[in-house]
This record gives C-alpha cells, sequence and structure tokens, in this order.
C-alpha cells in the first residue's frame, strides 16, 4: 500500500520526496494546465522529464491528449521513451462512450511493453475489464463517485476481491481526493494506492493538539 502525490508542481513533487513519504506521481491535463503548465506537448515532455527524473524508480502517470486510437497508440508509445518510469494514463471510453481505447491498452501492454494506467473509471466493473485487458494500474475516481452519491468504498471492496480472485496484476489507485479521511479510508477498504493532493497531504500531518503538545514540551525544556 501506498500514497502518490496527485500533482504536476516541481516544488511539491520536491517537498514530499524529501520527507520520503510518497511512493509516485500522476498528472492528468487538468492538474498541469492548473499548476501552470505551457508550452503544448514541449511543456508537457519538459515537466514530465523533469518529475520522473526526480521519483526513479517510482512511477510518474502522464496522460494522453487526444482520443484517436491511432493517436492515443502513438503519443503512450512516445511517452514510454521519456523515461523508464512514466506510466501512460488512458481513459476507459471516450467521451461519447466509444469503446476502442481498452484494444489500445491491450495492445500497448501487450506488444509494445509500456505501463498503462487506465483513469476517469468511476465502478468496479469498469476498473475489471480495464485489469483484464492488461493495464499495469485501474484508476478509479473515489471523490467524484462520493459526489454522486455513493460510497466509493463498496466499490474498492468488490474491486479488490474480484482482483486478487482472478490473480489480476492490476494494482488499484484511489483517485480524486476531496477530504483528508479519503487517504486512510480507501487504503483500508482495498484501494493499493491513493493519489493525493498536497494540500491534503500536508493536512494529514499537522494535527492541532500535536501543535499544543510539542509546544508545551518546548516550553518546558525552556525551563528545566
Ligand atoms: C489522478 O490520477 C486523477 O486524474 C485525479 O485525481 C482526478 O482528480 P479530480 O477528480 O479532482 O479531477
Amino acid at each position: 500500500m501506498s500514497i502518490f502525490l496527485d500533482t504536476g508542481k516541481i516544488s511539491e513533487v520536491e517537498r514530499f520526496m524529501e520527507m520520503g513519504i510518497i511512493r509516485g506521481v500522476t498528472t492528468n491535463p487538468t492538474i498541469l494546465l492548473k499548476d501552470g503548465v505551457t508550452g503544448g506537448m514541449a511543456g508537457v515532455r519538459k515537466q514530465s522529464i523533469q518529475i520522473a527524473k526526480m521519483i526513479e524508480p517510482y512511477p510518474l502517470s502522464v496522460e494522453v491528449t487526444n482520443n484517436d486510437p491511432r493517436g492515443m497508440l502513438d503519443q503512450a508509445r512516445e511517452f514510454a521513451q521519456w523515461a523508464e518510469n512514466i506510466v501512460v494514463k488512458i481513459t476507459i471510453h471516450g467521451p461519447e462512450g466509444e469503446l476502442e481505447n481498452l484494444e489500445v491498452v491491450h495492445r500497448l501492454e501487450t506488444e509494445y511493453d509500456v505501463r498503462i494506467n487506465v483513469t476517469a473509471m468511476m465502478s468496479a466493473q469498469q476498473c475489471f475489464l480495464a485489469a483484464l485487458a492488461g493495464a499495469s494500474y485501474v484508476s478509479i475516481f473515489g471523490g467524484r463517485v462520493n459526489n454522486m452519491g455513493y460510497n466509493v468504498c463498496d466499490e474498492i471492496i468488490k474491486l479488490r476481491n474480484v482482483l486478487d480472485q482472478f490473480e489480476l496484476k492490476s494494482k488499484i489507485i484511489v483517485a480524486s481526493t476531496r477530504e483528508i479521511l479519503n487517504v486512510i479510508e480507501w487504503l483500508e477498504a482495498g484501494g493499493h494506492i491513493v493519489t493525493v493532493l498536497p494540500a491534503l497531504l500536508e493536512g494529514m500531518v499537522v494535527h492541532p493538539y500535536s501543535k499544543e503538545t510539542v509546544k508545551m514540551f518546548l516550553d518546558d525544556a525552556a525551563r528545566l
């Protein structure tokens, strides 16, 4: 079980790597845009290579930027050349439910030896099929599922059971964190990994009562 950092910011990756608490990084086009990456594909390449180098041998997930089967295949193969620890993210299907994505995933994993993280999934059944297609990682979007009124823990429990039962190698990444309690809750439910926003990770460390206790120790140490 481990924690990945859900960010495109170099400074955040550096901060949490130095603390020794993260075992990978995930990005997507929305995160990269929000974190100030510009310059089109050249910008994505530069940022990805820098992050991949900082965290090696841990994995960095980088998402393809189109939904054309040929385009996804070519782009995934290109991303995989940027660094050995790059994992390529491909969505479970296209914006209109196009089904070619799983075929692309299967080919990349079996013919081209590219590690794939199938993303944007909201249910155990979607993740199960992505795992059967050969994905190294299956990402279920916990916060989005909860926002639809379902408890993602139920999906994680079911998914972990079927993956273990069928002896599938895919690792479950629970993504889309919204609250600090998501991390332990989703790992406890059976997620192999939770990818966490930097602000939430910081919030996990700091506790008001710990602050007060440390202050007491320091004040009393001064009075000794
Ligand atoms: C990470 O792999 C996901 O892309 C990310 O956590 C999605 O987060 P969101 O649901 O807040 O967009």
